[in-house]
């Protein structure tokens, strides 16, 4: 069988994020800012519900790893040991005519109409180009001022190693876990939310000892694997895809992508990779610090090697989205549906009146104030009850609850499910209990 893209085109995903408040262009008023966009309101609730549910399985579900918020801004020689400086570059080309940049293996992803040159785009020799933001820092502008703005979260991890084994009890083998912005001044941004120049990253530093890392590896490539499928996303359209040895980034000694069939083809959502001792080793000769782990009751020293789970939320999300819409026809209506897990869904239960009036709107606002102790609720009495239900499968809300004349007499309301589009009776009383049922939570 072969696997298809759950959708053809990102465009009426797309189209749907701008319509109910998903994800906005950035700076959209002033035309817009090429691969920058903005979280909308309801965005912003995937973006935490995403980010939850990573660090409670990546940190909190764990005893063998702890967190970390390091700055943005480190010290420029951070960027030098790790080899961003001499080595984050992309190959460029640039058309003769019309002046577009892009990278030289991603030709294909370019706009193919050249505006200058009917005969298309004409491009010249690749040359190198570095991915990192320079910024100064402080009021002189100088050689000595340069910092960068961090293109992965991973260094802030391995320039606290010491810090993070002297203040906790950590043994070998443990993780560093991290969220947080990162920056790369990508040539080739289309694709929406996919490849961006401000993102934001979940990477974990897993330290070992050197002969268990490959055992470490195969174990993290997989757990990440199904973190994905856990949260509902379709494992056909999720696969493992090892690097092969021109593939693998200056740090890395092996690498695999948990891919996704995206609608433009198998494409990287996670990279999972074997750094060696690489990044703590560069470390310790630049700063003169031994990174070393000590092994107190057999008095070893060594350098520890690392596997990294690397994610981009952004990227995650763009996957929950694409992997959740829906298009269905249900007696000839078209609905638009957002499928998510419960988990990552920004609303989780949305409460209506039936009416606005005959006491409808006061009984629905009681049962809303007692649900959003619990959860992520929503209260809606405007329009009739079909478009109600419309709006909230378009925001992904798995449940919603009805009161109306019938709740006035037995204190039940109508439990409708977003998938099945079951609708039930539900008494007021156990009503926690029907929605840990359904939601899981
Ligand atoms: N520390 C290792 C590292 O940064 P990477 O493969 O360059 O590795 C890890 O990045 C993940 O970050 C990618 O798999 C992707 O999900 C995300 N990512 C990287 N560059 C991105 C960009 N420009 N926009 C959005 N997400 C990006």
């Amino acid at each position: 069988m072969t696997v298809q893209p759950n959708v053809e085109s990102l465009d009426p995903i797309v189209a749907l994020c701008k319509r109910r408040g998903f994800v906005f262009l950035s700076s959209e008023i002033y035309g817009g800012l090429g691969s920058c966009w903005d979280y909308g309101p309801l965005g912003v609730e995937v973006k935490r519900n995403v980010k939850d549910a990573w660090w409670r399985a990546m940190v909190q579900q764990r005893d063998d790893v702890v967190g970390l918020d390091a700055s943005i801004i480190m010290h420029p020689r951070v960027w030098e040991a790790s080899g961003h400086v001499a080595g984050f570059n992309d190959p460029l080309v640039e058309c003769r005519h019309c002046g577009l940049r892009v990278r030289a293996d991603k030709i294909d992803e370019s706009p193919q109409k050249c505006p200058k040159h009917e005969g298309g785009h004409e491009f010249g020799e690749p040359r190198m180009f570095n991915l990192m933001f320079k910024t100064s820092l402080g009021p002189v502008e100088d050689a000595a001022s340069t910092v960068y703005l961090r293109p992965e979260t991973a260094q802030g991890i391995f320039v606290n190693f010491l810090n993070v084994v002297d203040s906790t009890r950590v043994k070998l083998p443990f993780g560093i876990a991290q969220q947080g912005k990162s920056f790369r001044n990508e040539i080739t941004t289309r694709r929406f939310t996919f490849r961006t120049a401000e993102f934001e990253q979940m990477e974990m530093e897993y330290f070992c000892r050197p002969e268990e890392v490959k055992e470490r590896y195969e174990y993290w490539r997989q757990e990440r694997l199904q973190w994905f499928i856990k949260l509902g996303v379709n494992p056909d359209r999720l696969r493992l895809r090892d690097h092969a040895p021109d593939e693998l980034a200056h740090y890395s000694v092996a690498c695999a992508d948990v891919e996704y069939l995206f609608p433009f083809g198998w494409s990287e959502l996670e990279g999972i990779a074997c750094r060696g001792c690489y990044d703590l080793g560069k470390h310790s000769e630049y700063s003169g610090k031994k990174l070393e782990w000590h092994d107190q009751t057999t008095g070893e020293r060594f350098i520890p090697h690392v596997v990294e789970p690397a994610l981009g939320t952004d990227r995650a999300i763009l996957v929950f989205l694409t992997d959740a819409y829906t298009e269905e026809d249900i007696d000839g209506n078209p609905r638009t549906v957002l499928k998510f897990h419960p988990k990552i869904a920004p609303t989780k239960v949305a409460v209506f009146p039936l009416l606005r009036k005959d006491g409808h709107p006061e009984k629905a606002q009681e049962l809303y104030r007692t649900l959003r102790e619990h959860y992520s609720a929503f209260y809606d009495e405007s329009g009739n009850i079909g478009r109600r239900y419309r709006r909230q499968d378009e925001a992904g809300t798995p449940v919603c609850l009805t009161v109306d004349h019938q709740t006035l007499e037995d204190n039940t309301v109508t439990l409708r499910d977003r998938d099945s589009l079951e609708q039930r009776r539900v008494a007021l009383g156990s009503i926690r209990e029907e929605l840990i049922k359904v939601l899981g939570f």
